[in-house]
């Protein structure tokens, strides 16, 4: 199959098929719903809601998400990322969250899903996997998950989620020019903005630095597994910064992830909510 080719859609079909499966087992794996579930569904009428969800490399966390504000509505869920992160475990891990949201919250039909995921996504459909199964490259994520939801999805990249709620909502509000967004976790992710634009999977975690990945001395977890002190670690993460300079003379660099950007966890949740809702309106034309 040549490399730019999403995966056949049989495959797409059984991987959704599996997913369902799995997702009827009833599994308790939320570990922070930071709060008790409404004793009714709320009720939004009159906004513009959808949901949000951030896939990472130790957790996966989800959300409705008010479009207008940026606001989460209700609960926000995490549950750890199924190890291995084959697509059908990490589409049946999402499955499950998003069946407790619809509780919680009265969501429509119609109401899209985001998803931000750690990979290049080109069309809903994933095209890398550096901390990821390997089973993600070129899978149509956006056709398995609308076949297990029943809703309209739309996937992109994870730093690419935050950078457009942060650029919406946080420190990044009415910035003109070159503005990077740059998430420490368990890879590094980059988004570029131009005068609030977004050049989508810059994926700039994975530049040459001293001979290899950038990510493996600048992602929050390279200092853990190093064994490293915040100080060396600043330092290593600094030489990215610089390099990224040097390239593209930004006149912002956003930092999210282990040290927070404005909206602290929940950029990748919101953003990826918006992105969706933006996505899916262009859909409909
Ligand atoms: C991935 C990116 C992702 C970043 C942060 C990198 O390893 O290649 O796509 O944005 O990690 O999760």
């Amino acid at each position: 199959m040549p490399k730019d080719q999403p995966a056949p859609v049989a495959d797409t079909d059984r991987v959704a098929r599996e997913a369902a499966a799995l997702a009827e087992a009833p599994v308790e794996d939320d570990q922070d719903k930071a709060g008790e579930a409404p004793a009714k569904p709320i009720v939004v009428e009159g906004r513009r809601v959808g949901i949000g969800v951030d896939v990472g490399g130790s957790g996966i966390k989800a959300a409705a998400v008010d479009l207008d504000t940026g606001e989460l509505i209700g609960l926000r869920h995490r549950v750890p990322t199924p190890q291995p992160s084959t697509p059908a475990a990490v589409c049946a891990s999402i499955a499950r969250m998003i069946r407790k949201i619809v509780k919680e919250v009265e969501l429509e039909d119609e109401a899209p899903v985001g998803v931000g995921f750690p990979a290049v996504v080109i069309d809903g459909v994933t095209k890398s996997a550096a901390n990821v199964d390997a089973g993600w490259v070129d899978f149509d994520a956006d056709g398995a998950l609308e076949r297990v939801l029943k809703r309209p999805v739309h996937m992109i990249n994870d730093a690419d989620a935050a950078g457009v709620a942060e650029m919406r909502f946080g420190i990044g509000q009415g910035e003109r020019g070159t503005v990077f967004l740059i998430t420490l976790g368990t890879g590094t992710g980059s988004a570029l903005f131009f005068n609030g634009m977004l050049v989508p999977n810059l994926e700039l975690g994975h530049m040459e630095i001293r001979g290899r990945d950038a990510e493996r001395r600048s992602a929050a977890v390279a200092r853990v597994r190093r064994g490293l002190s915040w100080k060396a670690w600043a330092a290593d993460l600094d030489e990215h910064l610089l390099a990224i300079e040097k390239l593209f003379s930004p006149r912002l660099f956003i930092i999210g992830g282990v040290v927070p950007a404005t909206l602290r966890n929940d950029a990748g949740i919101v953003g990826a909510a918006m992105a969706a809702a933006e996505m899916e309106s262009a859909r409909q034309g």
